[in-house]
């Protein structure tokens, strides 16, 4: 099968999130699959442009009518990617030059994704016609309406999927935009519009033929107000054609037997001494006493509201005065949270530490070094680094909510039956119930701890199941 992937980022080259990791390890694990041609492609930001390591040659270039506007578009083909799949990047200096900072954040910024959902559909016809387009959140969320408002006769055959990864950002563009950008024709007005304004996720609900999110509870979530943020309707409407796949994760980058950025390695039969080694380690390392019993809690997380930050800010007082155990943060984000936890480790010097950082190699030292991992937020679509958490044996506290309660099955108190702890309405006290659960199995049971940390590490992961989910999707859309 022709697969053409489209995505605004994804790693090494360029990452901000989770979507990011996504588009590093799908198109890899599709292109394992005997038969399949895996095409990933990405925008030119500066980072990719100057990065010495990437070496690109150019094998087309055009340009992209947007409206009134004609925006020149090169397509550079990345050279040496050994794992079958193929990357291009979509050259514009225009739009992706310069904004060294963030790749997203400009005040242009459904400008400058309608240009490249239009470049990548452009460059598509250059290349070669895919069997089916999966593309992903808002930003390529106006490929599945271009291509069938504008493109179907040169792409007779080709179906288009539409992934969200996260329903809180959707893409808005002023009731002129419409007309002055988009040019589309007039029937797509009601398709797009949401209170006057376009919005470009519900256009993408509307006209792709399948639409998936990154986990079973989190498609049944969609259907409500509370998770929505305003699309439940939309997407009730759309049931028939919304499913979930969970997502994995690389277990080829994230594998405490090999992770260079470890003190020492282990797996899941060597890991009492492995996980000493590199809790030690890390205590030295962020500034706490090395103490082997004494718990250590940890989140590498963005400091972000809807991670569950508040819960854990109205409790953690309380938590270090009751309980014998250390807490290690690394994240940056909102400023109010930021100085709650630097505030936080003066106070408990010998506790807590807060690395207000981003540092992929200390979050990599934190998975394997924490005992117990934080991970309450308020919503979660799928999220990733729970399951980083438990393949280094780090046993996690979660609210059960979208990818979290599909990832995490409740253990009971005694560590018998799940994979970590949950607690099940978004509220500090039933949280702090889940955390002191954790931190009484490690304290007066550490053999039954250890057995769900054993468990934790022999889960499967990896992105062989979900690409396979992937592959009977698109097999469901080419025979609709
Ligand atoms: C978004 C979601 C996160 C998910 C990731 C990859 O960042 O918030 O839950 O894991 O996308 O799909």
């Amino acid at each position: 099968m022709k697969i053409a992937i489209l995505a605004s980022e994804g790693a090494p080259y360029v990452k901000s999130g989770g979507l990011g990791d996504v588009m590093e390890a799908l198109p890899a694990a599709l292109a394992r699959i005997p038969g399949n041609e895996v095409t990933l492609i990405l925008p030119y930001y500066n980072k990719i442009k100057y990065n010495p390591q990437y070496e690109v040659e150019q094998v087309a270039q055009f340009y992209v009518a947007l409206g009134w506007r004609q925006q020149y578009a090169g397509i550079m083909k990345l050279k040496g990617r050994t794992d079958g799949v193929q990357v291009y990047f979509i050259d514009s200096q225009y739009y992706f030059g310069g904004r060294e900072a963030a790749i997203y954040g400009h005040g242009d910024d459904s400008e400058r994704y309608a240009f490249f959902s239009k470049a990548c559909l452009d460059a598509l016809v250059t290349l070669g016609a895919p069997d089916v387009i999966q593309c992903n959140d808002w930003q390529t969320a106006l490929v599945p309406t271009f291509l069938k408002a504008h493109y179907r006769p040169l792409f007779p055959n080709t179906k288009c999927m539409f992934t969200i990864h996260n329903v809180e950002y959707q893409g808005w563009g002023h009731g002129n935009y419409f007309d002055d950008v988009l040019c589309l024709p007039w029937e797509y007005r009601s398709v797009m519009d949401m209170g006057g304004a376009v919005n470009l996720m519900k256009g993408a609900i509307e006209t792709a033929d399948l639409v998936t999110t990154v986990s079973e509870s989190y498609a049944r979530e969609l259907m409500y107000p509370y998770y929505a943020h305003g699309l439940d309707g939309v997407l009730s409407e759309a049931s028939w054609k919304l499913t979930g796949i969970t997502n994995g994760i690389d277990t080829g980058v994230f594998n405490p037997e090999t992770d260079k950025a470890l003190p020492a390695h282990y797996n899941a039969e060597s890991f009492i001494e492995g996980k000493a080694a590199c809790k030690a380690a890390l205590q030295q390392e962020v500034g706490l006493p090395v103490k082997p019993d004494v718990p250590l809690m940890v989140m590498v997380t963005r400091l972000a509201g809807h991670k569950g930050l508040d819960l854990l800010c109205y409790i953690a007082r309380r938590m270090l005065w009751e309980e014998d155990c250390q807490l290690l943060i690394l994240g940056t984000g909102e400023s109010h949270f930021e100085d709650f936890f630097r505030n936080l480790a003066d106070e408990f010097p010998d506790r807590v530490a807060a690395k207000i950082t981003f540092n992929l190699g200390l979050a990599s030292r934190i998975y394997a070094g924490g005992d117990i991992y934080l991970m309450p937020s308020k919503s979660e679509p799928c999220g990733l680094s729970q399951m980083n958490a438990m393949r280094y044996g780090t046993v996690p506290v979660v609210h059960a909510t979208g990818g979290l309660r599909d990832t995490v099955p409740p253990a009971d108190e005694n560590g018998n039956g799940g994979l970590g702890f949950t607690f099940q309405s978004y509220n500090a006290d039933d949280f702090y119930g889940a955390l002191t659960r954790a931190l009484h199995l490690y304290r007066d049971n550490r053999d039954g701890f250890r057995a769900l940390q054993k468990r934790d590490m022999e889960q499967d992961f990896s992105w062989n199941i979900p690409a396979q989910r992937y592959m009977e999707q698109f097999r469901n859309m080419l025979t609709q």
